[in-house]
């Protein structure tokens, strides 16, 4: 059974009442309670992690190594900048699915550059929670071969 491990960034923890105009009214613990679900159904295994530190987001991508087959991964603001978040994931050496509740595109131009991007399999932006579900399945295809 795949293992995925899904990361959430910094102020993600205030998920639910942060600006709902943009990141919706669920919790962080809602969001997680879903996606556990979903990944039932996909039949894979999920863990979840969020940190407001930078060091400790680097620290549990490393320990990822010995557990994940894949992550998911909203770095939220660090996306913009973090090159330790970035190599960290480059070191992991297994699929990374970049993804965001907002579009990043859509948004003030500092957001629209991710340090992430080049080294993901891919990004998914703006489909509120439903861009972590998007993330998840995503994964899975790319664990099974599944591409195109
Ligand atoms: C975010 C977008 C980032 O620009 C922002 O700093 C976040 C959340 C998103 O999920 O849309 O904290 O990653």
């Amino acid at each position: 059974m795949p293992n995925v491990l899904v990361i959430h960034g910094p102020n993600l923890d205030l998920l639910g009442t942060r600006e709902p105009e943009i990141y919706g009214r669920a919790t962080l613990q809602e969001v997680n309670q879903r996606l556990q679900q979903e990944a039932g159904e996909l039949g894979i295994e999920v863990r979840f992690f969020q940190s407001n530190h930078e060091g400790e987001i680097v620290e549990a991508i490393h320990e990822a190594r010995d557990w994940a087959d894949a992550l998911v991964i909203n770095a939220a603001a660090f996306t913009h900048y973090s090159i330790a978040i970035r190599d960290a994931l480059e070191a992991a050496g297994m699929p990374i699915v970049e993804v965001h509740m907002s579009n990043i595109h859509a948004r003030e131009p500092f957001r629209s550059r991710s340090v992430i991007a080049s080294i993901a399999h891919g990004q998914i932006t703006g489909f509120g929670l439903g861009s972590y579900l998007l993330g998840l399945h995503a994964a899975c295809m790319i664990l099974a071969g599944k591409q195109a």
